[in-house]
């Protein structure tokens, strides 16, 4: 696993030009959630592996749930340096991300170990795939700030690289089934659906070139046709090959 980059002290504390992804107020919101929503779901995937690690019968599996968890806490680390610089756009960070933490918390109270990393698998599928969209698209770079630019590159790169390690620790623990993954991943999709619109249309009704959560699905429609982010049918497919019997991460592509 390697390193994410370092956030500098003036990347924390620069603001952000307004439409910092090729000028486009959506696809700017849309990668902003996706940051501010990051470490929130780490810290879900982080909780699953340290309690599935226990039950995984084997010593030798510690060590790779230290490294695992190393590199999904400095993603975060790198988020929240990022996320600093939304908060000097006046947006209460706390206040936008409140929501998918209650949910996240009400998932590790009520779910046992196994559903908590099928959750989590489900996640981590979803990163891979987003992370292979992302790398793929021409769109990306019309970032106009590079350090931003590297932050999601680094990031996307580390999630396809990992992108095995929660639904193996879920197989090594007698998890994995297919009505375990359906769920798991029904759920993930419309909860992390939901929560990134919202958190989109928290973001966009304080600026009024927007005219707030409305503009979000007709958005986020508009991204999913863009051929310089990705083909739909390709996302449903990457999507589908969860549900496959027999599925395992590597079947993704690396990007
Ligand atoms: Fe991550
Ligand atoms: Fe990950």
């Amino acid at each position: 696993m390697s390193a994410m980059i370092a956030p500098t002290r003036m990347e924390e504390v620069d603001p952000l030009p307004r439409y910092w992804c090729a000028g486009d107020p959506f696809e700017t919101r849309f990668l902003e959630a996706m940051s501010l929503l990051a470490p929130e779901v780490e810290r879900f995937v982080i909780g699953a592996v340290r309690a599935g690690a226990g039950g995984a019968g084997d010593p030798s599996i510690a060590a790779g749930c230290a490294g695992f968890i190393r590199e999904e806490a400095d993603h975060s680390r790198v988020h929240h340096a990022f996320n600093r610089r939304l908060a000097l756009q006046q947006i209460n960070v706390p206040a936008v991300v409140a929501r998918v933490r209650r949910l996240m918390k009400l998932a590790e109270r009520w779910l046992p170990v196994s559903g908590r990393l099928a959750v989590a698998a489900a996640c981590e599928h979803l990163s891979a795939l987003l992370s292979i969209w992302y790398l793929r698209a021409a769109r990306k770079d019309r970032i106009v700030c590079a350090d931003t630019r590297r932050m999601f590159e680094s990031h996307a790169r580390e999630e396809i690289s990992h992108r095995a390690f929660v639904f193996d620790l879920l197989r090594r623990t007698g998890g994995g089934g297919l009505a375990a993954r359906v769920l798991a991943l029904l759920s993930v999709s419309v909860a992390g659906a939901w929560c990134t619109l919202r958190v989109v249309g928290d973001l966009s009704r304080r600026d009024p070139r927007q005219a707030g959560s409305a503009l979000s699905a007709g958005g986020l429609f508009r991204l999913l046709r863009s051929e310089d982010w990705v083909p739909f049918p390709a996302l449903v497919r990457g999507w589908l090959t969860f549900l496959r019997p027999g599925f395992h991460p590597s079947d993704l592509p690396d990007a």
